[in-house]
């Protein structure tokens, strides 16, 4: 069956660049096939956070958290794409994130950072690993660095000159690694029940 991916952003500026990243791997990952949408945290709007999902009685919860919740529960893997401020994470996707915990669990994880300068989000896609872990995925060793992001992608999410072609190179890579694990978690949530 399909894979089920969900593709994470969360930068709420106006003039936002990982947004051409979040396209490009929503675009590559359609290519091969997987079922993929991207979750712009902007887009969904979550408050910050007072309750998470799980703290509403059933049924209870906004509807914005209700929908989200649905969605993280029925997809195979995630991808989170991971821009750098400060030398942190980008609060609108850590504040997302954080609304759920259960929802997450038993399925691979993949990161992607970025940033406008050479080290390409890095320190930010260290943070994200130790973070997504604590949630229960399964963090993939692969992962994509993209920086200057201007200088890699078009603002279409189209690769851009060397750089371009650097990250198609890494692509490859990035989802074969995804679609391995996405595939054993899969395999391993039908032959035995999670126990939580
Ligand atoms: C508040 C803020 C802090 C930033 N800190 C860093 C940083 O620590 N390291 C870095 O490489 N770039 C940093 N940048 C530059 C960002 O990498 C660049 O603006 C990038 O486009 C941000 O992602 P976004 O456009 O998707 O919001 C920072 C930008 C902002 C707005």
């Amino acid at each position: 069956m399909t894979d089920r991916i969900l593709v994470f952003y969360g930068s709420y500026r106006s003039d936002r660049m990982g947004i051409r990243l979040a396209d490009y791997i929503v675009a590559g990952l359609k290519a091969r096939g997987g079922d993929v949408e991207l979750i712009d945290a902007k887009a969904v709007g979550l408050p910050l956070l007072d309750r998470m999902y799980k703290e509403y009685a059933p049924g209870s919860a906004p509807p914005a958290l209700e929908n989200l919740a649905s969605k993280i529960r029925d997809a195979d893997a995630f991808v989170f794409v991971a821009g750098e401020y400060n030398w942190g994470m980008q609060p609108g996707l850590k504040n997302l994130t954080d609304h759920f915990l259960e929802e997450w669990f038993w399925r691979p994880a993949a990161i992607a950072s970025y940033s406008a300068g050479r080290i390409a989000g890095a320190r930010s896609g260290l943070l994200w690993h130790g973070t997504l872990s604590e949630m229960g995925m399964i963090v993939i060793s692969s992962t994509l660095t993209v920086g200057p992001i201007a200088q890699a992608l078009s603002a279409d999410g189209k690769p851009l000159g060397e750089a371009g072609q650097f990250l198609d190179r890494s692509f490859t890579r990035f989802a074969d690694d995804l679609d391995w694990w996405t595939e054993a978690a899969k395999a391993q949530r039908v032959r035995k029940k999670p126990p939580y």
